[in-house]
């Protein structure tokens, strides 16, 4: 960890076990953290399999929906990062009953462990999708929110429970994150640019509809280092803040020739099919970078150089039917009710 700045030694990290976990828990147990893994393990339990100081990690296999028992695994913590969540549009769909559960209804019981143990620190994991579709090309974080979907609109309505509540001295700081991209040992191929890239890798084609949409990206080391930025940021920098975190808008059918040329050996077709869905999401993230410092470390180049290496290693198994690469489909596949889940 960093000399001089205040220091959380013990982190619990909701949804831990997940993707953006995956790369992020390695990360602040590199840093020196105590970390505290809480999660259902839906996608799986190899993910943290041979990490680095596995002395200092903790796992807990926990619905965040039982209250209790989360209050109970929150002892002693310093900080929290929520991350879990049914974390896109179509699994929430399929069951938006259970989707409002997790995303929303268990927010208020985890704000409320957290409270009641008087952790310092509370980083969300919001979403850039809650701006909606704007005209404007650098959408900032104190533009209105107009969110498209069920999973948006409750990312925000969590906004909006922080943002009223009374939290004593909680510092609590919402990050509104871009496509996360790259490898991690728990993959998802269900993200754009991962998406775009593993086709390119096993079918040796690129099938991009329309292509002029612009989305914006964020590499998954540079996630990791993002939330650790929170940590280590005092805490008149982030106290109540709202942060955008993403380092490269593009469009589809940029990323399309990215992974093209990545991949490099001439191989990979790209397709235009025509779409009416034209929408375009663009984020800038000023705010960030003027006061954490933020600095993008990796390109969406990296991001796809990582999953060819990994594909080409025989990290990825069976990519296009492995369905603990696609939320969705492992929704579909586990039936979860809205009961708890352990
Ligand atoms: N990945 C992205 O591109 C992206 C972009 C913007 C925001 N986010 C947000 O970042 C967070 C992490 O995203 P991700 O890609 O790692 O998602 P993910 O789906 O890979 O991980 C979510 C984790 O939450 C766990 N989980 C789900 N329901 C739970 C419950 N009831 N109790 C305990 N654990 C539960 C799952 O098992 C999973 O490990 C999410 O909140 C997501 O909305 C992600």
């Amino acid at each position: 960890m960093s000399p001089g700045r205040p220091l959380f030694k013990k982190v619990a990290i909701t949804g831990g076990a997940g993707y953006v976990g995956s790369a992020l828990v390695p990360h602040l147990l590199q840093e020196g953290y105590d970390v505290t893994v809480m999660d259902l393990y839906l996608y799986g339990r190899h993910v943290f399999k041979g990490v680095e100081h596995a002395d200092r990690l903790h796992e807990v296999e926990v619905d965040i929906r039982d209250e209790t028992a989360v209050a109970r695994h929150l002892a002693g913590v310093d900080a929290v990062i929520h991350l879990a969540c049914v974390s896109n549009d179509p699994s929430f769909e399929l069951n938006p009953a259970l989707g409002r559960s997790i995303n929303y209804d268990a927010f208020r019981g985890l704000l409320r462990a957290v409270s009641s143990h008087r952790i310092k620190r509370f980083i969300y994991a919001s979403s850039s999708s809650v701006y909606g579709v704007k005209e404007e090309r650098d959408v900032h974080e104190d533009m209105t929110c107009e969110p498209l979907t069920d999973y948006s609109k409750y990312k925000l309505l969590c906004e909006d429970l922080l943002k009223q509540g009374r939290w004593r001295d909680m510092e609590w700081v919402i990050l509104r994150p871009a496509t996360v991209c790259g490898w991690a040992p728990r993959l998802r191929l269900d993200l754009t640019v991962n998406t775009l890239t593993i086709h390119a890798l096993v079918r040796k084609k690129i099938t991009v509809f329309g292509g002029s949409q612009l989305r914006p990206n964020i590499h998954i080391q540079d996630m990791a280092a993002a939330y650790g930025l929170l940590l280590e940021a005092p805490r008149e920098a982030v106290k109540g803040e709202t942060f955008n975190i993403g380092t490269q808008n593009c469009s589809v059918s940029e990323i399309a020739d990215i992974v093209r040329s990545e991949i490099g050996d001439g191989s990979v077709t790209i397709v235009t099919e025509p779409t009416e869905d034209l929408r375009s999401y663009h984020i800038n993230s000023d705010r960030i970078r003027r006061t954490l410092g933020f600095k993008p470390r990796w390109t969406i180049q990296d991001a796809v150089r990582s999953l060819v290496e990994a594909y080409r290693a025989g990290k990825v198994h069976d990519p296009l039917n492995n369905i603990s690469y696609y939320n969705i489909k492992t929704m579909q596949a586990l039936k979860l009710e809205e009961g708890l889940y352990v």
